[in-house]
């Protein structure tokens, strides 16, 4: 069967079989907080799929990402929206402007010039909406860019963006253990774009994105992780949202589909073309406000 050739069936748990997806999942409702992509265009580079001589459809851009908003709320969820800056073509990759885990909000500092003005923004918006914990960083960290919340764990990126300084300054703020993992390969230069939380200390990643030292240590945490091929990484299909049953996805990624059909998630494939050309998806468009 494809899905057992290109995944690794014996990560799977033995009680969860493509015949009896039998594994009960529930969805919770999740508060998300997006930003249009009003101004969004490649005109600088600061990864490798930013390609400033390729023109964005910025209409399309725009339907693509309202398709994303209407089906979080389709399936329950809240969406939250920032008023985009015309100065800011980048703002539209929301989920690296803060780390919000139990009302707690850490803030971002941005590591390129051309997205430093996002950081404040964000502040701005929780400061408003009643946010009282609020902890501006001293440390390089691009909010859930770089930062995953397991059940046990904060999983945090670093290598091209984040700071592994601003490890230790999110485990001493919210008070939950953080593991640094070293992203290698400069197409996965956000965590968010190689690992993605499917439920509780469940995750799906790529593991060639990880130095061998992080690969192993994914291993020992995450023995039964779903773990994804070149392919479907290249695809950005890591770039995912799960609200611990709809697993909302970039659409090219279509070998994830069976695998996580076969663990009882339901995947919701989407376009999100036009934004792969500023290097994000799906997960990069969303911060998950964690009440
Ligand atoms: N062009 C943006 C950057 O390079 C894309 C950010 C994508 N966001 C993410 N969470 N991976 O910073």
């Amino acid at each position: 069967m494809v899905g057992e050739r290109r995944f690794s069936s014996a990560l799977v748990p033995s009680r969860v079989s493509r015949e009896e997806p039998s594994l009960r999942r529930d969805a919770t409702p999740r508060r998300y907080l997006m930003c249009p992509p009003a101004h969004f265009k490649v005109t600088y580079s600061i990864n490798p799929w930013m390609d400033p001589t390729k023109p964005v459809d910025l209409p399309l851009a725009h339907a693509q990402w309202e398709d994303l908003r209407d089906r979080y709320r389709a399936l329950g969820h809240t969406v939250e929206t920032l008023t985009p800056d015309p100065g800011l073509p980048d703002m539209v990759f929301a989920a690296n402007g803060a780390l919000v885990v139990d009302g707690r909000v850490l803030g971002a500092r941005f590591a390129y010039p051309e997205r430093a003005g996002e950081a404040e923004i964000h502040l701005d918006w929780f400061r408003s909406h009643g946010y009282q914990d609020i902890h501006e960083p001293s440390h390089v960290n691009e909010g859930e860019g770089d930062f995953a919340v397991t059940a046990s764990y904060i999983l945090a990126g670093r290598g091209f963006r984040s700071s592994p300084l601003s490890h230790d300054e999110a485990q001493e703020f919210f008070g939950r253990p953080v593991i640094g993992l070293d992203l290698v390969d400069p197409r996965y230069y956000h965590l968010d774009t190689a690992l993605s939380v499917l439920d509780g200390d469940e995750v799906m990643y790529y593991p060639d994105a990880f130095s061998p030292g992080s690969r192993g240590v994914l291993r020992r945490l995450f023995p039964d992780a779903l773990i994804a091929d070149g392919p479907d990484a290249a695809a950005l299909g890591l770039n995912a949202v799960s609200d611990g049953r709809h697993v909302v996805l970039p659409q090219a990624a279509t070998g994830l589909l069976a695998p996580l059909r076969d663990r009882g998630f339901e995947p919701v494939p989407m376009d999100l073309g036009e934004l792969l050309k500023g290097g994000g998806s799906v997960k990069c468009c969303t911060q998950e406000l964690r009440p």
